[in-house]
């Protein structure tokens, strides 16, 4: 099966389980400051399972564009040095907003795996929340009890709350979940004696979550339950086209192969081996395609916020490309191999060709002329320490040049290998998380305004603005409801 495949079947299955199709919300979650991105396929929805807006359907079903880089699911530095990591994704899900639970989620699961994607039963694994005391919540032996319908005792594990505990972030909708494994095989494995459900490598693959949303997480830590228990469903497009085309990465699926090749070609370096330069090529692939995406919906690069991630991550493209001996902007030429390869599910993308392309050339342009201006204030700083008789570049240079130029650390670590200096990185570090915790401390939100409260309650009793303009330029209308203004 193709990835435009799996997502088709993926949706259609739900369809006929009386699902709504809902398309993907922007990556960009405009109304919700409390998300560097849109993280999950729930996020949309999150204040229909607060109760606080109406939906005029139960269940849904969705393949959401999501992006993990930066807040609570970061995956940013883990993109190149693994199989499976992504900044940008793409998340299969269903959802249940107050009408089924536990039984149909575990059910509609099973039987979409097996069924329609032909998995072996004898190769999956699920887990359930062990319980946790703190949280007043016992071990979920009812989902236990529905996957023992179709799984082994042994093959039923039961994980603490960092595992099988779900959250979008600090605050919102939450509750425990069920994750389903599936068993690649020892040669996908790591090889130690004690590799199980739960390793970190790629033998037992995580492919789907299910989460069953029964909280809403208060900024203080207090979990209130949710109006009714709903469903939140979490399955990976990319790894599960891996499993299903049996490659060993995500990067060797079809919906990758059109950055590789055109990787290949601007470069002249095939993918295909284990080494650094194919860890560049895979950094480039995932990043073009978060640019892309980003772009697309709405980011730019800045200085903060959502902004500043999309900045890293076309810089650290950038970087990766002079790894593979390119010097020219390229990024915004793998940009249109992503939309061609997501042209079916995403036209929007080719449809804002130029101005994404434009936005990421712009970019590059800047970098280079930011490595170049970097590069000279180095070497000038570099004959002053000479000269000084030392023989170490210190922390605080190579924090000036990172944080005010944006200038790469490990573009100094080569020169100061070549040159035979030191480079003082604790320094550096210490600067760094000085630094981290100061952005953390001023990140007040993306800048958004949050919804007022008035305006929730107003669309939890079902009241929705309607748009009159295109018939006409004047309507009468009652007012519903007044609020005192703020003193
Ligand atoms: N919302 C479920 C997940 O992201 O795993």
């Amino acid at each position: 099966m193709k990835a435009r495949e799996i997502r088709k079947a993926f949706l259609d299955f739900f369809q006929d389980r009386g699902h709504t199709i809902v398309k993907s919300s922007s990556v960009i979650p405009h109304d919700d400051p409390s998300l560097l991105f849109t993280n999950a396929g729930m996020v949309q929805f999150k204040r229909t399972f607060l109760g606080e807006e109406r939906r005029p359907y139960h269940r849904a079903t969705t393949s959401q564009k999501c992006m993990r880089a930066g807040g609570k699911h970061n995956d940013l530095e883990n993109v190149g040095r693994t199989a499976r990591h992504h900044t940008f994704f793409e998340m299969l899900g269903n959802f249940s907003f107050g009408d089924y639970f536990k039984k149909e989620a575990v059910e509609y699961a099973w039987d979409f795996l097996t069924g329609v994607m032909g998995f072996p039963k004898d190769k999956l694994y699920a887990t359930i929340h062990e319980g946790d005391v703190g949280m007043n919540l016992g071990p979920d032996d009812e989902a236990g009890g529905y996957w023992a319908r179709y799984l082994p005792a042994d093959r039923i594990l039961h994980f603490p709350t960092k595992d099988n505990f779900w959250a979008m972030g600090d605050t919102g909708p939450c509750g425990p979940c069920s994750e389903i494994l599936i068993d690649q095989g020892p040669e996908m494995g790591c090889g130690r004696p004690d590799c199980r459900p739960g390793c970190d490598c790629d033998r037992y693959l995580e492919l789907w979550n299910l989460v069953f949303m029964q909280f809403n997480r208060q900024a203080s830590g207090v979990l209130e339950p949710l109006p009714k228990p709903s469903i939140d469903t979490g399955m990976g497009l990319e790894r599960t086209a891996a499993v299903i085309q049996k490659v060993p990465s995500n990067y060797d699926t079809d919906l990758f192969a059109p950055m590789m090749a055109k990787i290949a070609e601007v470069s002249g370096y095939h993918y295909g081996g284990n080494g650094e330069k194919d860890v560049s090529v895979k950094v480039i692939a995932d990043h073009s395609r978060a640019a892309a995406f980003l772009i697309g919906d709405g980011a730019l690069p800045s200085n903060e916020g959502r902004g500043y991630v999309l900045r890293r991550v076309i810089r650290r493209a950038l970087r990766h490309g002079r790894f593979l001996g390119l010097h020219r902007p390229f990024l915004n030429e793998i940009a249109v191999a992503v939309m061609h390869a997501m042209e079916d599910a995403y036209p929007e993308l080719l449809e804002n060709r130029n101005y994404i392309t434009r936005v990421i050339l712009h970019e590059e342009e800047r970098f280079n002329d930011t490595l170049d201006f970097g590069l000279k204030l180095l070497q000038n700083e570099i004959k002053r320490l000479q000269d000084d008789g030392s023989k170490t570049i210190p922390g605080s240079l190579i924090f000036k040049l990172y944080d005010t130029f944006g200038f790469p650390i490990d573009i100094v670590t080569d020169m100061a290998r070549d040159l035979a200096l030191m480079v003082d990185e604790p320094g550096f570090n210490e600067l760094m998380d000085r630094q981290r915790e100061q952005s953390r401390m001023f990140w007040k939100g993306s800048g958004e305004r949050e919804i007022s409260e008035a305006y929730r309650q107003l669309s939890a009793q079902g009241v929705a603005t309607v748009f009159r303009g295109y018939e006409s330029l004047e309507v009468d209308s009652s007012i519903i409801q007044a609020f005192p203004p703020v003193r």
